[in-house]
């Protein structure tokens, strides 16, 4: 229905019938004939009771439609003027910002040398098209949203208002307490709730361990390749990076005696990144020994332990220590979903006091609520029932993933399953070259990562390191295919089609 109001020379059309309410029309209409300057600036606008009674509508639905304008800068209301059109529109304050030239520095701009090593690291950042089979992602339509939702509102209900102040440096008590419990059943971590501080992810973790524990210059044995928000939190912090080779059963220790005493050892032992291999028990008990006799700290990623496919978890390094030297670290990023930005560190007793210094020095703590929230998720049984959905939902898409390479692949990439996490590595024939395949990859809308890309050194073999966590099984059939398209492409010395060409 449309319908014309005195003393506002536009068309309003308003539709009882419409999903929007009524206020939201009227907002939309005046809004509309502001913008296009059919009400000019400074225009006085009718009274509500009068274009309330014009229009047929309450006088509250035209009083809260003028407040939402006056509210959003549209319209100004003056005591004994009325409502008016704005003299400058919100969107003429951007234009106007949007012309600003920025001011052009008239010096060299120096930064630190550690904001120089900051800059240079790689961090993962905000993606917008997820196509098969980018790295880090979890299934996020998978997780119970509404669920969430739901505790997330009770919590604000009940003890919403406790948590608006500054809390523990550590993090919410209760979390903490949870977090303990539940490392230590699955994955035998021994520790109190005092050795846990919740931290702002795993990255977080990396960062304020490598900043308490090291001196520029101190060696650290990290993995190679390794993941490499490690490697850069470790540099940030001026350690000199000693890569050590890793095989079928883990970080190489008999290959790290021959190289300098360390200071720290780096390893992601359950599921290494990006090769995908676990450390073998025998491995990280020589590890340990050998820790204990550098008495060198070992940082432990416990990076994807939770997803495991065959074969009994082996315990955490943590947990198998008897000298107070592991730095355990884990995460939500991937049982639950990375902008959470919530994770943990398990420091031994000394350490507690440092970290949650630094942690103050840095951001204090992580948001409190969130913590709340996910305490409530954790007793409540849903982690481990959602942890349980998607180590069953993950397998599935591995196995799709396995089959249909097998179907698709044979002779261009033989995969090798992984026995935990979201990704495996596909191993590329001889005559296919990494970034060629890589390339080829993204022209045929697939988004594989060569494992060199993690390497200092050159590895024996070239490979592709592929995630299946996202990715709904047709999608990965799609991606395989598409992916062979881009491998025989390669082989025949085709140059990349162009996309949707
Ligand atoms: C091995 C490893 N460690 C740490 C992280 C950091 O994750 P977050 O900070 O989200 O916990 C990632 C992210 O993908 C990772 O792959």
């Amino acid at each position: 229905m449309t319908k014309k109001a005195a003393g506002v020379p536009v068309t309003l059309s308003l539709d009882p019938q419409s999903s929007l309410t009524l206020q939201r029309q009227l907002y939309d209409g005046l809004r509309t004939a502001i913008l296009a300057g059919r009400l000019r600036p400074g225009r006085r606008l009718p009274s509500t009771r009068s274009l309330a009674e014009d229009l047929a509508l309450s006088r509250n639905t035209v009083a809260a439609a003028f407040g939402q304008l006056i509210a959003e800068g549209y319209a100004e209301a003056r005591v004994g003027a009325g409502t008016t059109v704005a003299r400058t529109l919100p969107e003429d304050l951007r234009k106007v910002t949007a012309g600003l030239v920025p001011p052009v520095a008239r010096f060299r701009p120096r930064i630190s040398r550690r904001g120089a090593t900051l800059a240079g690291a790689r961090v993962t950042a905000g993606f917008t098209t997820l196509r098969p089979f980018r790295p880090g992602w979890p299934a996020l339509d998978h997780v119970p949203l509404e669920l969430w939702s739901r505790l997330a509102a009770r919590t604000g209900r009940r003890i919403g208002r406790s948590l608006l102040g500054y809390g523990e440096l550590g993090g919410y008590r209760p979390l903490r307490k949870a977090i303990a419990e539940y490392l230590a059943v699955s994955r035998g971590v021994r520790c109190t709730e005092e050795q846990v501080i919740v931290t702002s992810g795993s990255q977080q973790g990396l960062f304020v361990a490598s900043q308490v524990l090291l001196d520029p210059g101190d060696r650290v044995w990290i993995e190679d390749p390794a993941y490499p928000g490690t490697r850069s939190a470790l540099q940030a912090a001026g350690a000199r990076l000693v890569p050590i080779p890793v095989d079928l059963e883990g970080f190489d220790v008999r290959f790290a005696e021959t190289r300098a005493a360390a200071r720290l050892v780096a390893v992601a032992p359950s599921h290494q990144y990006p090769l995908g291999v676990t450390m073998t028990l025998a491995r990280r008990l020589e590890l340990l020994r050998l820790a204990r006799r550098m008495r060198a700290w070992v940082l432990e990623d416990d990076y994807d332990s939770e997803f495991r496919y065959s074969s009994r978890p082996i315990a955490a390094l943590q947990g198998l220590d008897h000298d107070g030297r592991v730095i355990y670290l884990g995460t939500f990023s991937k049982t639950l979903f990375p902008s959470l930005r919530l994770g943990y560190a398990v420091v031994p007793v000394e350490l507690v006091g440092p970290f949650t210094a630094a942690r103050s020095v840095l951001d204090i703590h992580s948001p409190l609520f969130e913590q709340a929230v996910l305490t409530e998720f954790i007793a409540g049984g849903y982690f481990e029932r959602h942890l349980r959905r998607m180590r069953s939902l993950y397998e599935e898409r591995q196995q799709t993933l396995v089959a249909e390479a097998e179907r698709c692949l044979s002779g261009l990439l033989e995969l090798t399953p992984a026995r935990a996490g979201l990704q495996c590595v596909g191993w590329l024939a001889p005559d296919l070259d990494e970034r060629a395949v890589t390339r080829a990859a993204a022209a045929h809308d697939v988004e594989v990562t060569p494992i060199s890309a993690f390497a200092v050194r050159r590895l024996a073999r070239s490979g592709l390191m592929l995630s299946f966590g996202a990715f709904e099984p047709n999608q990965i059939r799609a991606g395989v295919r598409r992916l062979a398209e881009a491998l025989e492409d390669v082989r025949a010395g085709r140059r990349p089609a162009r996309l949707g060409a």
